[in-house]
Formats: structure tokens, C-alpha cells, sequence
């Protein structure tokens, strides 16, 4: 993440110290890819839910379970249902440090404030989607454009959904603006993963132009 955009993030909306949010990151990405590796194939690729397996990301739940209940849910598995042990101690294959970032993923679909995963934003939706890249948008640059890219920024006050300004960039000029920034903006190539810069995308191409 470039200096700009993590002092952004802390002066706008950082609510947590920047390291924590960091290393958070780091087990969130990682348990996302262990979800869709062990998990998905049953819960679903957003803890959705399948017919195999009870839907994980419900707001409920996770605010009736504890860490250590989770994280023992998952070593210890359900005896006699399809939910396996996964825990290294209880013949399965993952050790306790994997389960730790399959925790820390999960939780993230509790909190709309923290940054986001890989695959999907903080709230569940997809981060590809017209709807996750809304929320990207909310998270990483209503700071300085406002909640719909209206608010006028920088010295030439120059108005992201304007749809004259929209017509003029093609889709290598927005994505190009996303990853490295412009004269007064910063880059955000390295605070987004491909899947997030697909969202934002599909979602300024959803603006009126
Ligand atoms: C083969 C299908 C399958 C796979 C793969 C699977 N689960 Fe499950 N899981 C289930 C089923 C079925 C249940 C419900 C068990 C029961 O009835 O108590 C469950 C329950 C759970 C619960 C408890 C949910 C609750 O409502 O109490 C958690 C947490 C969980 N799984 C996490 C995981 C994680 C993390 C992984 C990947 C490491 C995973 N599961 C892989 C089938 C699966
Ligand atoms: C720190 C403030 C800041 C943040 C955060 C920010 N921008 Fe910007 N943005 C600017 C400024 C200032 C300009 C105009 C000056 C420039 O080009 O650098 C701009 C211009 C733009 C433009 C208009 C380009 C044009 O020529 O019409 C788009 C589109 C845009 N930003 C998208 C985004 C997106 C998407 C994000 C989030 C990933 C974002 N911005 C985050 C400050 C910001």
C-alpha cells in the first residue's frame, strides 16, 4: 500500500492501528484462499451455503460464536455429519496456524469496516461485482470523491461520475487511474487485489456517461 493511501485509509477511516490492519489483511487474504480450496466446495464460495452445508456467513452466527469455538469447530469437525476433522491434531491436514487465517476469514464477513479480502468484501457480496466494487468504492475513495464520485477533488475540482469527464477515458485510462493514481491522487494498485480492481471497475462503468 503506498504512503498516500494508508495514511488516507488511517486518516479517514482508520479505526485500527495500521499494522494490525496489515497482518489482519495478510491472515484474511491467506484464509480465503484456504476457504476456496477445503471449504467452498460445500459452504459456498462466499460461506453462502450449499446443499452439502450450512451457510457460515450469516450475521447471526458469527455473532453467536466465539474464535475458539470456531477454531474447534473446524480441528475437531462434526462426528457423523460431513464437516471432517481439519485439525493436524485430529488426523486431518491442516495445521492450527491455517485454521487461525480460515477464522480470521470468516470473521471478516462481520466487519464492513476493516479492509476487505480477496474474493469478497467485508459484507459477503462478491468483490467483482458491480456490487462489491460499490463498496470498495465506499471504503477506499468516497473519502475524497464522495459516496458516489461527485464530490468535486483536487486543485482543477475535477468530478469523478461526470459523465463529460467519463465519455473522454477509455477502460485502460480508469483501471490505469485505479492501480497507480494520478498527479493528486494515489495509486491503490498495491491495496487492491485483481478481483477488487475488477469490482471498481465494473462499477464506474456503471455510472452515466
Ligand atoms: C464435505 C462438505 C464440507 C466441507 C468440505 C466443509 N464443511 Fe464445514 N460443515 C459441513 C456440514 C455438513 C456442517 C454441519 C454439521 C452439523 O450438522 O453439525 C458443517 C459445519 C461447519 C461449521 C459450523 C457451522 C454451524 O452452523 O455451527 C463451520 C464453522 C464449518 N463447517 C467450517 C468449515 C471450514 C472452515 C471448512 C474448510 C476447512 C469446512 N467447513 C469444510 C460440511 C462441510
Ligand atoms: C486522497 C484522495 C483521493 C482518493 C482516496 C481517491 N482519489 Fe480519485 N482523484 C483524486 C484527485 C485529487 C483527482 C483529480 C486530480 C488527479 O488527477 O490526480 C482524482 C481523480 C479521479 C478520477 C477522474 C479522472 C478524470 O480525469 O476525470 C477518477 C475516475 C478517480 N479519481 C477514481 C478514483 C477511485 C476509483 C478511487 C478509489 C480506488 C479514488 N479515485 C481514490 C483524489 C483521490
Amino acid at each position: 500500500m503506498g504512503n498516500l493511501a494508508l495514511i488516507f485509509l488511517l486518516s479517514q477511516r482508520g479505526r485500527l492501528a495500521a499494522v494490525a490492519v496489515a497482518a489482519q489483511n495478510d491472515q484474511v487474504r491467506q484464509g480465503a484462499g484456504l476457504f476456496a480450496t477445503y471449504c467452498s466446495v460445500c459452504h459456498g464460495d462466499r460461506g453462502e451455503g450449499t446443499a452439502q452445508a450450512p451457510r457460515l456467513n450469516d450475521p447471526r452466527f458469527l455473532a453467536g460464536v466465539s474464535d475458539d469455538l470456531l477454531r474447534a469447530t473446524i480441528a475437531q469437525g462434526r462426528p457423523g455429519t460431513a464437516m471432517l476433522a481439519w485439525g493436524q491434531a485430529y488426523g486431518g491436514t491442516l495445521t492450527a496456524e491455517q485454521i487461525g487465517h480460515l477464522v480470521a476469514f470468516v470473521r471478516s464477513w462481520e466487519r464492513p469496516d476493516t479492509p476487505v479480502g480477496v474474493l469478497t468484501t467485508l459484507s459477503g457480496r462478491l468483490a467483482d461485482s458491480v456490487e462489491g466494487g460499490q463498496e470498495t468504492f465506499l471504503l477506499m475513495c468516497s473519502g475524497c470523491h464522495g459516496d458516489d464520485g461527485g464530490v468535486p477533488v483536487g486543485t482543477k475540482q475535477i468530478v469523478a461520475n461526470a459523465p463529460e469527464r467519463l465519455r473522454q477515458q477509455t477502460d485502460a485510462d480508469l483501471r490505469q487511474r485505479i492501480l497507480n493514481g494520478g498527479s493528486e491522487m494515489p495509486g491503490f494498485g498495491a491495496a487492491l487485489s485483481p478481483a477488487q480492481v475488477d469490482g471498481l471497475m465494473k462499477y464506474l462503468q456503471s455510472w452515466p456517461r
